[in-house]
């Protein structure tokens, strides 16, 4: 082999870990029930569509999960999809259990390798401690399977505690932050948690994952509802990621937990939501904030903002103004802090004015080229619908009018999860 050739392969070889900017989606496997091998695919397609490099496959326990992922590896083989697991903790596991669906996978190609070995990832698990941590690694290291662990430990979100978590977990390799919403508080995220978790993981071998979300919004169970100050984070938390923190990796939370309202995935119909969710789920489609990932994912990858070349405003609003009362659900917990406003971010190719206009509100604004926000209030009128406009010179380019009302009156389960559309050229 030549100097030159040598050179060149460890180039590529650096190039690959210095620069994999992987962005994965978190797949709530518990509602793959229904599925066959082609939801499977036909989620898989459309995530790849947008530059989504695979899923992290959240799985609840060793159930009928097990064998749906069965079809979910030959679907992803069939598109070179990676996939790895990000094991739910909040449920009970024996570690053995997790060794077990961990190898059973092992040598499938579409596995999401980080360093030439299986990343691991979870959804909490602090509380089973170090030695659980260190004994499932072992047990798959003594099958000569190697994996990098990078876990969601969930109580780990205040900076200060950064080094504490390397410190009690000898056994981890990487981390992955959770926390893609403010905290209870009226007002934005920050990148505080991110950037010290990312530098104090820098010590250890795995990756730093930050988590990226559109939304937060549940109402199941009376106590856990809340909703999350969420109204411009689509925005702001995917230009964190591309400008400030620039993760080893992004992973979307989610592609389709519904009943946290974060889901950007299609509705599929043959998923059960159970008897709430639907509530505040059906008809809100999400579809349209891929349009804002497809963007910020390729920002990320390669590093510098991509080329728009279709004029389009993709924009979002809730149903109801937060202050009316409706007939059943639970008032969630920070119901003060979301906006009552249509938001709406132009995606455009040059300079163009933006009317949003619902009721007797209207709001017109200069955006662009590039990534510009906007909004106007909910108005007084009831059953109002929004308009949303680009026009440049004084001759509009493309209009549309939303497909979900703001209501004021006939509310009857408590819903803060937002509609979304778009209009482009
Ligand atoms: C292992 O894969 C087989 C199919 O190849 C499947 O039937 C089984 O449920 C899987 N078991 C685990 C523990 O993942
Ligand atoms: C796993 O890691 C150990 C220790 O670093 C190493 O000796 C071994 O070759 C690795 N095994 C595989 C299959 O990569
Ligand atoms: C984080 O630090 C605070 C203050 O020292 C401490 O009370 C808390 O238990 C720590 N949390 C974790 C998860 O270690
Ligand atoms: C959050 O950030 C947006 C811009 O992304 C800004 O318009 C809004 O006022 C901020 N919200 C709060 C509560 O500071
Ligand atoms: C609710 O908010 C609307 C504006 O969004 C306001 O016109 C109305 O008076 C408020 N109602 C109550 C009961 O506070
Ligand atoms: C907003 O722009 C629209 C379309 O260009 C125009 O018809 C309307 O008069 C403008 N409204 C205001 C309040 O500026
Ligand atoms: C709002 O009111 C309209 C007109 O009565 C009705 O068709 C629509 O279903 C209502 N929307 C919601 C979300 O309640």
């Amino acid at each position: 082999m030549g100097a030159t050739t040598a050179f060149l392969l460890a180039f590529i070889a650096s190039a690959h870990f210095v620069n994999g900017q992987n962005v994965f989606a978190h797949f709530m496997a518990q509602n793959s029930y229904s599925y066959a091998q082609q939801d499977w695919t036909n989620d898989m397609t459309t995530a790849q569509g947008i530059g989504i490099d695979g899923f992290a496959l959240n799985i609840a326990a060793n159930d009928y999960e097990v064998d749906r992922i069965v079809d979910a590896y030959a679907a992803a083989e069939a598109l070179g999809f990676k996939l790895f697991y990000s094991f739910d903790m909040s449920y009970t596991w024996e570690a053995s259990d997790m060794v077990n669906i961990v190898a059973n996978h092992s040598s499938s190609s579409s596995n999401f390798m980080w360093k030439d070995t299986l990343l691991v990832s979870t959804y909490s698990g602090e509380s089973y401690g170090e030695d659980f941590w260190a004994g499932f690694k072992s047990s798959l290291a003594s099958q000569g399977i190697n994996i990098t662990l990078a876990p969601a430990f969930t109580t780990y979100r205040d900076p200060a505690n950064a080094s504490s978590l390397l410190n009690t977990f000898p056994s981890i390799d990487g981390f992955f932050n959770w926390w893609s919403w403010p905290a209870d508080v009226d007002a934005n995220l920050t990148t505080a948690t991110d950037l010290a978790y990312q530098s104090a993981i820098s010590a250890r071998t795995g990756p730093y994952i930050m988590s990226v979300s559109p939304w937060q919004f549940k109402n199941l169970d009376g106590a856990g509802d809340w909703v999350e100050y969420s109204d411009t984070l689509w925005n702001y938390r995917w230009q964190q990621a591309v400008n400030d923190v620039k993760p080893d990796i992004v992973e979307i939370v989610t592609w389709n937990d519904y009943g946290e309202s974060h889901y950007i995935g299609d509705i599929n119909p043959i998923v059960n939501l159970g008897t709430q969710a639907p509530f505040y789920v059906d008809g809100f489609d999400h579809s349209k904030w891929r349009d804002v990932a497809q963007y910020y994912i390729s920002y990320y990858k390669d590093g510098t903002a991509p080329a728009i070349t279709t004029d389009e405003v993709v924009f979002w609003y809730r149903a109801y103004p937060k202050n009316i009362t409706c007939s059943t659900g639970t008032l969630p917990r920070n119901a003060a802090f979301p906006e009552d406003a249509v938001f709406a971010l132009a995606m455009l190719t040059d300079t163009a004015t933006i009317t949003l206009a619902i009721g007797s509100n209207t709001v017109n604004f200069t955006a662009g080229p590039g990534i510009t926000m906007g909004s106007v209030p909910f108005p007084p009128e009831d059953q109002q619908i929004p308009y949303v406009e680009i026009s440049r010179n004084g001759k509009k380019v493309a209009d549309t009018h939303g497909s979900m009302y703001v209501n004021q009156t006939g509310c009857t389960y408590y819903n803060f999860n937002p509609w979304v559309g778009s209009v482009s050229e």
